[in-house]
């Protein structure tokens, strides 16, 4: 009887095994991503409860820094450790390296199955391949070239709504004035770039950028409009407060949503942390084209690149991601929480606020009239290498009270050089 039990219970137990596997629907997605302030991690949010209604397990992998730098760091090691997470937040060139490498899997079926040539922008679709294969999705399409303004410090300063350098620097005078910081920033390598690039389209048009952060081209670099973009540059640095060193941009984004600064140079999650905090664009804060930059687009395409891993219920998870990332009711609430707009040309704005609407009106129309130009600070238009040299070159000025416009130009030819 005894041995009877034992058998019963060894068979019920092998059983609930075997019946394990079948049953267990679900896999894992281990994700790597920076989104950790709360307009993201609201945005992040959707995608785990999309993917955890579904029955896949969500394993979160956050890297707090914005721009995602020290994201990238932590990836390096894990994927060289042979154990990469199923997904991560990869951009632009970066997403054509780790592919290059091996280490990326190939989801071009459910691509073609889910008609991605058709309803995605051509400059998106091709920044998702590596040689002529779909190894990742893209969640959203952000724009740099943002000034956000809170109307109420605007008023009481006297100050004008600029459309023009010129008009900026006039609003900052009378920011400055009424006492409180013009410009919210934080001084990290990245927010100094997402300044400075806002200038370069200002001051050279998107032509000149692209020469500048994508060609690199030395003469560009050299010319006496880019030692103008560091002059203006060196002269925004009056408008920053002494303790902007290290800030993280949302608890600068946070000085404007309080009334302590009046403007803030930022990409479009900026949005997020306004939408977060219950505030109405028009009403509450103005999303303004960095001023100079009207009709041009620096965009930065947020994209989840999919590792190669073993395990089958996991792969299953894996390919579950990717259509959830794509498919129209992530695009749409995603997007709301992230203040960026879909990647699918096919989904109705009605739901999204005015910048936004502006956002998606002005990409399509810069494409087509090709002002429409990567993100340099945000690793869309070079290699990390060129980019870390140009974040060198730049932010070190930033800081240097006593760095000469001129110098800074061959300062950046060599070091874009050393790092080619
Ligand atoms: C990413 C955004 C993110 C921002 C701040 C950018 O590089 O593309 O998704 O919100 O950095 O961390």
């Amino acid at each position: 009887m005894k041995a009877l039990n034992r058998l019963a219970l060894a068979v019920s137990l092998s059983c609930a095994a075997l019946a394990a596997p079948l049953t267990a629907h679900a896999g894992e997605v281990e994700v790597l991503h920076w989104w950790t302030s709360g307009g993201e991690a609201r945005a992040v949010d959707v995608l785990k409860q999309l993917m955890q209604k579904q029955g896949d397990t969500w394993k979160d992998f956050a890297v707090a820094g914005g721009a995602g730098e020290a994201a990238m760091t932590v990836l390096k090691t894990r994927a060289v450790s042979g154990n990469p997470p199923s997904a991560a937040q990869l951009k632009g060139p970066d997403i054509q390296e780790w592919a290059s490498m091996g280490f990326l899997a190939n989801i071009s079926d459910i691509a073609k199955q889910g008609n991605w040539d058709t309803i995605l922008p051509k400059r998106v679709a091709q920044t998702m391949q590596h040689d002529g294969e779909y190894v990742a999705v893209p969640a959203g399409i952000h724009r740099i070239n943002w000034l956000w303004i809170n109307p109420a410090v605007f008023k009481k300063a006297g100050a004008k709504v600029p459309t023009t350098l010129d008009e900026f620097f006039e609003a900052a005078d009378k920011l400055k004035a009424a006492g409180v910081v013009p410009l919210a920033h934080g001084g990290q390598n990245w927010q100094d770039g997402t300044i400075f690039e806002s200038l370069v389209m200002a001051i050279m048009g998107p032509e000149g950028y692209d020469k500048v952060f994508v060609q690199t081209d030395a003469d560009t670099i050299r010319s006496d409009k880019m030692v103008e973009v560091f002059k203006t540059f060196k002269r925004i640095k009056g408008y920053v407060d002494p303790n902007a060193a290290g800030r993280d941009w949302n608890l600068a984004t946070a000085m404007v949503i309080e009334g302590k600064a009046g403007m803030q140079i930022m990409g479009d999650w900026a949005k997020a942390e306004f939408t977060a905090a219950g505030k109405k664009p028009g009403v509450d804060y103005e999303c303004v084209v960095m001023p100079g930059t009207q009709g041009d687009f620096i965009y930065n395409i947020d994209s989840l690149a999919m590792f190669k891993i073993k395990n089958k219920d996991n792969q299953k998870a894996q390919d579950d991601l990717v259509r959830t990332v794509i498919d129209k009711p992530f695009q749409e609430v995603f997007n709301l929480n992230k203040g960026s707009i879909p990647v699918r040309n096919d989904i109705d704005l009605a739901k999204f606020d005015s910048c936004a609407q502006q956002s998606a009106k002005d990409f399509q129309a810069a494409n087509a009239e090709g002002k429409a130009e990567p993100s340099m600070a945000h690793s869309m238009a070079n290699t990390s290498y060129v980019q870390g040299a140009i974040f060198d070159v730049v932010t070190n000025f930033f800081n240097d009270a006593n760095a000469d416009p001129k110098k800074a130009t061959e300062q950046l030819v060599a070091a874009i050089q050393a790092a080619k």
